[in-house]
């Protein structure tokens, strides 16, 4: 290179560097707060890999932004959540934060965000107060309320004509919510949950409650359990030869990213959620090539949630020119876009929870097949939330 050529590209890059905004020439820092370990280590790594096939389809980058990754395992523990979160705010100064699967840990997420005012992605955790009391124009969630898939299923159930339910799942947020959605939708079809059983968190020790649910003789249970805790529950089911005797359902994560594990144990089980295997919109089946293509593994449903949080980011970003500081035009852009996401497109609620599709699955081979919309545009009610 001459003097002069060199010259040349010295002074563009300069110039180019005093046209474009100063965080333009920096990484975006975006922290992932998700579970790499315990009972919900799967969907962990499901999400982030689902958020890095959208940002690699970008070319890398979301809003003109070259994306720097700073990741902490929460293992799902609410008593490390806030050190955790801390960790991404305060020592790595993340722009945002994506995270997490547990409902207990996102709590703390939520809070620390809306004091830091840093920007929030939920990819899964369900917990009603996030999009309710502590709903904030900071914090997005791409994937659910506890509430919607309950509630779903438990109108479906009460279609069915089943009258005594037993309910049975883990003692904390996402299960308890889950079971209430579930009663709400139920009860209204003048059928009554007889029982609620309970299992700390994260045990799978089920064989007591089984036995239980066998002389309660029920006409269904309903349960809500995922990751590795659904596996175990669906073959002890299966194992305790209730599964013949009194149908089970579920919300939807009872069998996805879960049924290679379950095998037969699972067949035919009926569950309620916001994507199914077989939905055949464009959209879901390029993303599903592009999934197998990258990772060599079919795609669940904290893929998509992982997916669409990403594509949130980049609606926000793209809306800022690249500047997540600018939280109000970052909002005003999430919440009048529609995310073309596979379950469907979506938007969010006032309270920024997705309006969607619950659909009826069942599962055929290693497939939860679609078989029907339980709740069409389900919104969740968002109580509390004042934003
Ligand atoms: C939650 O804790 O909110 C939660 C965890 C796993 C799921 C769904 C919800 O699959």
């Amino acid at each position: 290179m001459t003097f002069k050529t060199a010259f040349t590209t010295v002074a563009w890059a300069a110039l180019a560097a005093l046209a474009a905004p100063a965080h333009a020439q920096t990484p975006l820092k975006v922290g992932l707060m998700l579970p790499a370990t315990g009972t919900y280590a799967a969907l962990g790594d499901a999400i982030e890999k689902g958020f890095k096939l959208h940002v690699q389809e970008q070319g890398g980058k979301l809003g003109g932004r070259t994306i720097e990754y700073f990741k902490v395992d929460d293992e799902s523990d609410p008593s490390k959540a806030t050190d955790n979160v801390n960790k991404l705010i305060k020592r790595d100064q993340v722009d945002v934060i994506v995270g997490t699967v547990h409902s207990g840990v996102a709590l703390a997420m939520a809070r620390a965000a809306r004091e830091s005012n840093t920007l929030l992605i939920i990819p899964n955790a369900g917990a009603g107060d996030i999009t309710g009391p502590l709903c904030s124009p900071n914090i997005v969630r791409s994937s659910f309320s506890n509430w919607q898939p309950g509630y779903a299923m438990g109108e479906a159930v009460g279609k069915r004509g089943h009258k005594k339910v037993v309910t049975i799942t883990w003692k904390y947020g996402a299960g308890i919510e889950s079971v209430n959605g579930f009663k709400e939708g139920f009860e209204k079809s003048g059928g009554k949950v007889i029982k609620d059983l309970l299992v700390p968190f994260p045990s799978v020790e089920f064989q007591a409650l089984l036995t239980e649910i066998a002389a309660l003789k029920p006409d269904a249970v309903y349960t809500f359990f995922a990751g590795g805790g659904a596996v175990k529950f669906v073959k002890d089911y299966s194992a305790a030869g209730l599964k013949a005797s009194i149908p089970l359902y579920g919300a939807g994560f009872l069998t996805d990213g879960t049924l290679d594990a379950q095998g037969d144990t699972a067949s035919g089980l009926v569950t309620a959620l916001h994507y199914a295997d077989s939905l055949n919109n464009a959209k879901d089946k390029a993303f599903r090539l592009a999934y197998a293509k990258a990772y060599k593994l079919q795609p669940d449903v904290y893929a998509v949630q992982g997916y669409d949080a990403a594509q949130i980011l980049g609606i926000g970003l793209k809306a800022t020119n690249g500047d997540p500081r600018k939280k109000a035009e970052f909002a005003a852009a999430v919440r009048k876009a529609t995310i073309d996401s596979p379950r469907g497109p979506f938007m969010l609620s006032k309270s920024h929870n997705p309006v969607q599709d619950m659909y009826l699955r069942q599962v055929v081979g290693k497939e939860n097949k679609m078989i029907g919309i339980a709740s069409k545009g389900l919104v969740d009610p968002g109580r509390g939330c004042r934003m």
